[in-house]
């Protein structure tokens, strides 16, 4: 039986630059880095699905179920960004693909806002995936009250379709699901 080309698996890069980043598949390894880049800070994760981590070893274990991501070739897929004038961490982006629709998350360390890094990523990571045999829809959401991120979807392209609600906790705000705006690019 042959697999419809909606749901065909596509590939991604392994390595990927843009301007002024390198993305390359999140690891283990680089839970220290993350730590203290981004993953400790509440106002960073304060729209995110994931509340700020206490403690490297937990960064590590979110990594690890990353890292098993890529090596079985689906699930959520994320690449750690640099800056490739000195390496250093800045942020991170992973995507993932359900049938003709890819959906991306991404994140920034505080101090490496406002420099248009993560259009930079998202635009090239966008056009990537809408050059793929299969895949029709790139899109992501973010809280109403997150107006930074959706600034940067539009920077790559995708439009507003509506508003979620009470769609996505944030545990950093509360329990209760929260209004979202949802972005799409297609071909
Ligand atoms: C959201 C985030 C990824 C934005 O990345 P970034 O590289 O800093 O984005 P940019 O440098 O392109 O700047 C944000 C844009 O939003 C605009 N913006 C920021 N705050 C805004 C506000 N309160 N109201 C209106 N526009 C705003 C900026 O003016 C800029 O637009 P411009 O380049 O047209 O002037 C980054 O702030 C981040 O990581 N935040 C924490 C994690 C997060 O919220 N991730 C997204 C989850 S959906």
């Amino acid at each position: 039986m042959s697999t419809p080309a909606s749901s065909a698996p596509f590939i991604l890069p392994n390595e990927f630059t843009t301007a002024r980043l390198v993305a390359r598949p999140a690891r283990v390894a680089d839970a220290a880095e993350i730590f203290a880049a981004y993953a400790a800070d509440p106002e960073v994760t304060r729209y995110l699905s994931w509340g700020h981590h206490a403690t490297p070893a937990t960064v590590e274990q979110f990594l690890g179920i990353l890292e098993n991501a890529w090596a079985t070739g689906s699930g959520h897929r994320g690449y750690v960004l640099r800056l490739r004038t000195t390496g250093e961490v800045v942020g991170s982006i992973g995507l993932e693909q359900k049938g003709a629709a890819v959906m991306f998350g991404y994140v920034l360390g505080k101090k490496y806002w406002g420099k248009g890094y993560m259009a930079e990523a998202l635009v090239h990571l966008v056009d990537w995936v809408l050059a793929q045999p299969g895949v029709y829809r790139a899109w992501a959401f973010c809280d109403v009250d997150n107006p930074g991120s959706a600034r940067v979807m539009e920077k790559a392209g995708m439009n507003l379709e509506g508003r979620l609600r009470r769609w996505h906790v944030c545990p950093e705000i509360g329990g209760e699901p929260r209004d979202c705006l949802v972005y799409a690019r297609v071909r």
